[in-house]
């Protein structure tokens, strides 16, 4: 029977559609204290800008007993709409609809905004909430997530590609926010694993609840999949809008500039005493990066996992900036296996979307020790050392304190294409630490000596009064200015103002090869 021609049918079809899985799969949803996805678009977005598409798509599955739930929209919302007045591609999966299960039409849904987004030239939001590859269609739901993590991987550095996830995100359905650029999870109702508690107890022997094992705090701080935690879903929404303020549309468009209401003459004289004087004594560098953005404005990205390293976003007179900081009341700042990769993967978006880098640097070097070597800190501190090398956007580095051994070329040296390296009077600058240092060249004076400890101590003495300073490396022109600690937020707005119209590439090539 053909469908009725009038508006009352089209608008019962889209009712039924807007129903999803049914009243009483929406209340199942909320009892669990989770939206449904279209009250996560509502509040992603600005208010009515969401346009859907496919929202009369269903399956053509009959296997199983799936022509008797052949529901409008087929588990996924799609479509398009406005965060601040700029376009965004959004998918919402629809928990209601058999799970949230993935089958060949949901795929191709997906798919479908995904190239969108390219053509356009627009981010793509996924909000997760899925049992998974829909179980009763077999390889062809497999081959529709396989479509989706191609898109994923192409768009990659093209269009930012954020993910939520709010639910259940299971087996290989966690690649596709894995490649995107950031995953943002909820408390205690979004977990990711590659393979669930039964099957790790199966195998392992481990018994492990699915918040252990996946949950959001777990990939907050062990794991670092997720970039982000928040308490609910409403926050992590608002969180998704507030990252998108800091980045541009695509790989060909500047970051949105914002009006600076903050002085951008602003000297904060905290600045002077924030490093102490004994210098293996810590201080928070989070202080001076609060001190110099904009109005407070720093977003931080990863804050709960490998701490020692300090990233996100933040505004420079209106300018969006990544920051990426070793964090001297963490481990001394060291730089490990994790931080380096937090590092790198935050240095290769900002490189990829246009958004200029200001480093502050504080490193007494690589963590020493088995665990490290065995594991790799070679290849995966290299990744830094890569990504910073490879880097064209504009980086202005400040050497706050320590600044050692191969830490101090990694951290947006001069000699890797740093634009503007400052330091303050408090900056020390050398292969490595006295006490290791002189050790090792005084040795044989060392033991010669009947008082061990004081010769030790006057070697100290004088090799700090040599190396660990700034001014060795001012004079080689390794740094552009010593600077006043106060001076730093007038001098970065002036560096990326110098900087704005930089131009400089790389050799041309398929692509590179970062240490993986
Ligand atoms: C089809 C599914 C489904 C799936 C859930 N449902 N997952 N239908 N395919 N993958 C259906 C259920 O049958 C149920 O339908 C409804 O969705 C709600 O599910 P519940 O189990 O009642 O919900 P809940 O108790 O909240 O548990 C959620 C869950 C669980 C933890 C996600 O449903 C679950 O474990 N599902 C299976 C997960 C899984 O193994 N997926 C395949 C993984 S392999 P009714 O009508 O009974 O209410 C995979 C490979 C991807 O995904 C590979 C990509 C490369």
């Amino acid at each position: 029977m053909n469908p009725p021609k009038n508006i009352q049918y089209l608008r019962k079809q889209k009712e039924e559609a807007r129903l999803g899985g049914g009243e009483k799969r929406i209340e199942a949803q909320h009892k669990k204290g989770k939206l449904t996805a279209r009250e996560r678009i509502d509040l992603l977005l600005d208010e009515g800008s969401f346009e859907e598409v496919d929202m009369l798509v269903r399956h053509r599955f009959t296997d199983f007993g799936l022509e008797k739930h052949r529901y409008y929209g087929d588990g996924v919302v799609t479509g398009h709409g406005l965060i601040e007045g700029r376009q965004v591609f959004v998918f919402s999966q629809d928990f209601t609809v058999l799970g949230g299960s993935l089958s060949e039409a949901y795929g191709q849904k997906i798919c479908k905004i995904m190239d969108m987004a390219m053509k356009v030239g627009a981010p793509v939001i996924g909000l997760n909430d899925s049992g998974g590859a829909r179980i009763q269609e077999g390889v062809v739901s497999l081959g529709a997530y396989a479509d989706i993590f191609l898109r994923n991987t192409l768009a990659s550095g093209v269009v930012p590609q954020i993910s939520a996830v709010l639910g259940p995100c299971a087996g290989g359905a966690v690649y596709s926010p894995a490649i995107t650029d950031f995953i943002f999870m909820v408390q205690n109702s979004s977990f990711m694993f590659v393979t669930g508690p039964e099957v790790v107890k199966t195998v392992t022997h481990e018994e492990v609840t699915f918040d252990e094992l996946g949950g959001a705090e777990t990939h907050a701080t062990k794991s670092g999949v997720s970039h982000f935690i928040s308490e609910n879903e409403l926050e992590c929404l608002q969180s998704i809008r507030k990252l998108h303020s800091y980045i541009p549309q695509n790989n060909l468009e500047d970051p949105p500039r914002l009006e600076c209401r903050d002085d951008v003459n602003r000297m904060d004289e905290a600045l002077k005493t924030i490093v102490p004087e004994n210098p293996n004594k810590p201080y928070d560098m989070k202080t001076i990066i609060d001190s110099v953005l904009d109005e407070d404005d720093f977003f931080e990205v990863h804050r709960d996992y490998a701490q020692n390293i300090v990233v996100g976003f933040g505004r420079l007179n209106g300018r969006s900036v990544g920051v990426v900081a070793n964090q001297p009341a963490v481990l001394a700042g060291v730089l490990d296996i994790d931080s380096s990769i937090k590092g790198a993967r935050f240095v290769r978006f900002c490189d990829a979307f246009n958004i200029p880098i200001i480093i502050f640097v504080d490193v007494p070097g690589f963590l020493p020790g088995t665990d490290q070597e065995w594991r790799g800190i070679i290849k995966h501190g290299a990744k830094l050392l890569y990504a910073f090398c490879e880097a064209t956007v504009p980086k202005v580095t400040v050497i706050t304190r320590k600044a050692y051994g191969g830490a101090y070329d990694v951290m947006s040296s001069k000699h890797i294409r740093g634009d503007v390296n400052y330091a303050w009077p408090s900056a020390e600058i050398a292969v490595m630490g006295p006490k290791g240092a002189v050790e090792i060249i005084f040795k044989k004076e060392i033991e010669a000596a009947d008082d061990k400890e004081k010769a030790t101590s006057q070697k100290v003495a004088e090799y700090r009064e040599k190396f660990a300073n700034p001014y060795i490396a001012a004079e080689r022109g390794y740094l552009d200015e010593i600077i006043e600690p106060q001076q730093t937020r007038p001098k970065l707005i002036r560096s990326l103002e110098l900087l704005d119209t930089k131009v400089d590439s790389n050799p041309r090539k398929k692509h590179g090869n970062i240490p993986l």
